[in-house]
């Protein structure tokens, strides 16, 4: 891996190599924001490929790599919580967070649980509730919905020993509130692994602070939807870059909303 932006500071910087995972865990801290003021940080990571798919025959993992790996999880070993939407948890088979050695002192000094909660966004509430991700999490899974919900999947979320929580007023979340709905719960270092109708929503919404993008050097073509989807935004949104680094032809960029 080579770091491109900001500029090589090092001649390691300079060196093709392997980082550490305490190396990428510096490299992508959480900015000091992230929590001030009651307000949580929302940042995203997905991989493209150089044609814009999402997915290649509805997983991500053909557009991934050892190093998009690495750098999933490292996010995931910094995050308090990974918001993501329920299609993504039903196609790509969702399970708990792990507890990684790696960030096991690093979430000790910031006050973090062992793992990142996992917040899973739906309407329809159609998921399987006995799965581990469910009922056997190291820390409980949240499950994100609206007041008008059905009832009685909302029940069984919460006898499975999810959270039910609430934020939006109809069947679905106002995506708008997720932010400081979870920063109620202490839960200010957020990251959403999509899918891209949710990420779509935080983006239309405003919310979206950071955009982790891996750009794979494939070419999918398909069908596959970019890596968001939702409401048109009046004028498109600026971010600045924050980071690039490549491994093996594949660019792992970072960018903040200015
Ligand atoms: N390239 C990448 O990095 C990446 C990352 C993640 C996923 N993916 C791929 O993306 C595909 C899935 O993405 P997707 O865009 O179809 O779906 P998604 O965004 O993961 O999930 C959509 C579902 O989330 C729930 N949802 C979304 N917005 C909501 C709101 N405002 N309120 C309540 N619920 C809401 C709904 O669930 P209910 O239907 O349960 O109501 C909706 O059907 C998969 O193929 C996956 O492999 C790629």
């Amino acid at each position: 891996m080579r770091r491109l932006f900001p500029s090589p500071l090092t001649p390691a910087d300079l060196e093709d190599r392997e980082w550490g995972l305490d190396e990428l865990a510096d490299f992508y801290a959480y900015p000091e924001q992230a929590g001030v003021g009651g307000r949580a940080w929302l940042r995203a990571n997905m991989v493209s490929s150089l044609d814009g798919a999402a997915h290649h025959e509805g997983r991500s993992q053909p557009l991934s790599s050892a190093a998009d790996m690495r750098i999933f999880g490292t996010l995931r070993g910094l995050a308090d919580a990974v918001v993501v939407g329920a299609e993504t948890v039903r196609q790509e088979g969702y399970r708990p967070a792990r507890a990684r050695e790696a960030f096991a002192a690093r979430r000790a000094a910031l006050g973090q649980g062992p793992a990142p909660v996992i917040a899973v966004v739906s309407a329809g509430l159609d998921l399987d509730f006995s799965l581990p991700l469910f009922a056997s999490p190291l820390v409980p899974t949240i499950v994100l919905t609206g007041a008008g919900a059905p009832a009685e999947r909302a029940e069984a979320a919460r006898a499975s020993g999810a959270e039910v929580v609430v934020a939006g007023e109809g069947r679905g979340v106002d995506p708008a509130r997720v932010p400081q709905v979870m920063a109620e719960r202490g839960l200010t270092r957020l990251l959403t692994e999509g899918g891209p109708r949710l990420l779509g929503q935080f983006a239309s919404a405003r919310v979206l602070d950071e955009m982790c993008l891996s750009l794979a050097p494939v070419v999918a073509t398909g069908t596959a939807p970019r890596i968001m989807s939702g409401p048109p935004l009046a004028v498109p949104e600026r971010f600045a870059l924050g980071s690039i680094l490549e491994e093996e032809g594949f660019l792992f960029t970072s960018y903040r909303r200015i």
